[in-house]
């Protein structure tokens, strides 16, 4: 599918590190243009597609993942995601759709490159690479202290923790930095919104936020 075609679609991705709430913020929006009547549509990373999904098991699940070096891990997120945008969100775009991801390339330049210490310059041309010109029109970041990241996921109903899941402190607070040093940089396409605040205050500054922004 060639990916530069005149888009009518808005690609608005949500990041933050886990428990920062971004689904149910996701599916507050959702809900927001469902209003409106527009096409929505809603994904995530890594994931989405069937062959993303059966990745995501991959890097989340499989028995040898602590073994998984951060290069194999950056690849398959990458994969992941070229798949996802050929197969789900450059048609959705084409036809002219709102389209709601739980995680986009910055998840990469931020785990993979701040997280796990890999280079810049390879990861942005990997990424570059899988999402060819389809860049979010708008992307929001739920920051939470690390703290909150952690408590939040052994709240989390789930069994055993993922690969991911059993990072430390440290790692989840060179997560937020991350997005936080990426937001403040590129600030025409992030907003960064407190995820501590209340859930119904949250959807309101995001609702304000994308109104202002996204037409
Ligand atoms: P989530 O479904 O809770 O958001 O978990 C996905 C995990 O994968 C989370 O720990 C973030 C991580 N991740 C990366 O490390 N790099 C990526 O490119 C993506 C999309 C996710």
């Amino acid at each position: 599918m060639p990916l530069k075609q005149p888009r009518t679609g808005k690609l608005i991705s949500f990041e933050g590190s886990e428990g920062s709430g971004k689904s149910t913020q996701i599916a507050r929006l959702a809900a927001h243009f469902q209003k409106t009547h527009r096409d929505v549509v809603t994904t995530r990373e890594p994931g989405g597609t069937e062959i993303g999904e059966q990745i995501r098991n991959i890097i989340v699940h499989n028995s040898k993942g602590d073994e998984m070096c951060a290069e194999t891990e950056l690849l398959l997120f990458t994969a992941a995601r070229a798949q996802l945008v050929r197969e789900v969100i450059a048609p959705a775009l084409l036809r002219g759709a709102i389209v709601l991801s739980d995680r986009f390339l910055d998840s990469s330049t931020v785990y993979q490159g701040i997280g796990r210490n890999l280079a810049a310059d390879p990861i942005a041309q990997i990424n570059r690479f899988a999402v060819g010109d389809v860049m979010p029109d708008l992307t929001i970041v739920i920051d939470v202290p690390e703290e909150v990241s952690l408590a939040r996921l052994k709240t989390r109903a789930s069994d055993l923790p993922d690969r991911m899941e059993r990072e430390n402190v440290d790692f989840y607070k060179k997560v937020r930095e991350g997005y936080l040093v990426l937001a403040k940089g590129m600030p025409e396409r992030f907003i960064v919104v407190d995820g501590t605040k209340s859930e119904d205050a949250i959807e309101k500054k995001i609702w304000a936020e994308v109104e202002a922004r996204v037409k």
